[in-house]
């Protein structure tokens, strides 16, 4: 059986740490072996339950583990190899070493890290469900982008290099006076390449969906839905939204009152802009849930019923289906109008834009002969034709 994973994200300071442990709370609550895990830098999950918690997970109720993944530390142990020899370099040009030291740490290299971490706890068998307590929308988004970018990256470098490399390290060590990386650095690239690419595929495949933690606000609802479009560009698959801190109708005095009407007609936006998926509510309530219980509270309130584990039916965000003269590759881009989306043929690759978020799809292998003969956007999909040409003719 496959591991459930729930990824939470929102803007900053809407509740997604609280979501993402009320909803392991529950999970574990209804016997499923949980983790909860946090990608952000923040320790707030352990403040959450009121735990220190590790680096490693650790039990903090019957069948509920919590994890703080430490990227500084793994990022030593994972990227010593590259990094070396970036150092080797930098060194060999006369780059002080302090200098040259963060030179090499990569941006984004935490986050990487805290993905790696994460396919290892899904890959583990230890649990049936893992839930995810992102940081902020913009860095989830390219968190979620980077496997697929930084693929399709060290494909292009390394991947030509290596062969190059191989040839000409003695003479090129030599003439340029800089030393070639040798094979073990290779062997570290590609296998950091495979293990982003299952990342990718475990958290775009079955099992695995994003849920959207949003106020009602119409700032941050402004924001969720432009998430729920990049997501779904970048193939994720989500399966709710959480409007928290709903404000519970009822005393006499203005500000209540006006926060109330206010709150409602965003509510009722929210409930049409997010047409199709489930909206949950939590109110604000009068203290802040901290403990597993009362997290545990937070996600039964919310859910109201509903199976928190529950997958949404149909297609996930990108289909594709044969049709009489070809095939067409769907991508649903809800929101995204025509003039937000730019398209182009690379090769083997499908570059998608979508304001400024943009994606290197790498064609299934049915496709890659195949030329894009139309494309358009209506009612929130991207449809690309694709004829073929040579079984057209036979
Ligand atoms: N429905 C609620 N009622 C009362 N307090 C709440 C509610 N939801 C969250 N809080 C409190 O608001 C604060 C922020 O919530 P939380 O940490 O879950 O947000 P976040 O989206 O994870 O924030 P960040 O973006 O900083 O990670 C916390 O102190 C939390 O206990
Ligand atoms: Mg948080």
């Amino acid at each position: 059986m496959s591991v459930r994973t729930i990824l939470f994200t929102g803007k900053g300071g809407v509740g997604k740490t609280t979501s993402a442990a009320g909803t392991a709370a529950l999970a574990a609550r209804e016997g499923h072996r949980t983790l909860v895990v946090s990608t952000d830098a923040a320790h707030s999950l352990g403040d959450a339950f009121g735990v220190p918690a590790g680096e490693e997970p650790v039990e903090v109720a019957p069948r509920l583990w919590v994890q703080q993944v430490d990227a500084q530390r793994r990022f030593e142990r994972s990227w010593a190899e590259i990094q070396g020899y970036l150092l080797s370099v930098l060194d060999s040009a006369g780059v002080d070493p302090i200098t040259a030291e963060e030179l090499t740490v990569l941006p984004g290299a935490e986050e990487v890290l805290a993905l790696l971490e994460l396919r290892t706890q899904v890959v583990s068998g230890r649990w049936d469900v893992v839930v995810v307590d992102c940081a902020p929308t913009a860095e989830t988004l390219r968190l979620l982008a980077l496997p697929e970018a930084l693929g399709s990256y060290m494909t292009r470098v390394f991947g030509v290099q290596r062969r190059v490399v191989r040839a000409l390290r003695p003479v090129l060590t030599r003439a340029a006076g800089v030393p070639m990386p040798e094979d073990s650095v290779f062997d570290a690239v590609e296998r950091l390449h495979r293990d982003l690419e299952e990342v990718q595929q475990l958290l775009s495949g079955p099992g695995a969906t994003v849920r959207l933690v949003l106020t009602p606000e119409t700032v941050v609802v402004a924001e969720a839905r432009r998430s729920l479009t990049t997501l779904s560009l970048y193939g994720y698959r989500v399966d709710g939204v959480l409007a928290n801190r709903v404000f519970p109708e009822g005393g006499g005095d203005p500000w209540r009152a006006g926060w109330v009407a206010s709150q409602r007609q965003v509510l009722d936006e929210v409930r049409q802009s997010f047409a199709g998926l489930p909206v949950w509510r939590s109110a604000y309530s009068a203290g802040e849930p901290v403990g597993v219980e009362a997290l545990a509270d937070f996600a039964r309130a919310a859910y109201d019923g509903h199976d928190p584990l529950d997958e949404p039916e149909g297609d996930g965000p990108m289909t594709i289906t044969r049709t009489r003269a070809g095939a067409e590759l769907r991508i649903a881009l809800p929101f995204a109008q025509r003039d937000d989306v730019d398209l182009a043929r690379h090769g083997d690759e499908l570059v998608v834009t979508v304001g400024s978020h943009r994606r290197l799809l790498a064609l299934p292998a049915a496709l890659r002969r195949h030329a894009v003969a139309a494309a358009r956007v209506e009612d929130g999909v991207l449809r690309v034709r694709f004829r073929f040409e040579q079984e057209e003719q036979v």
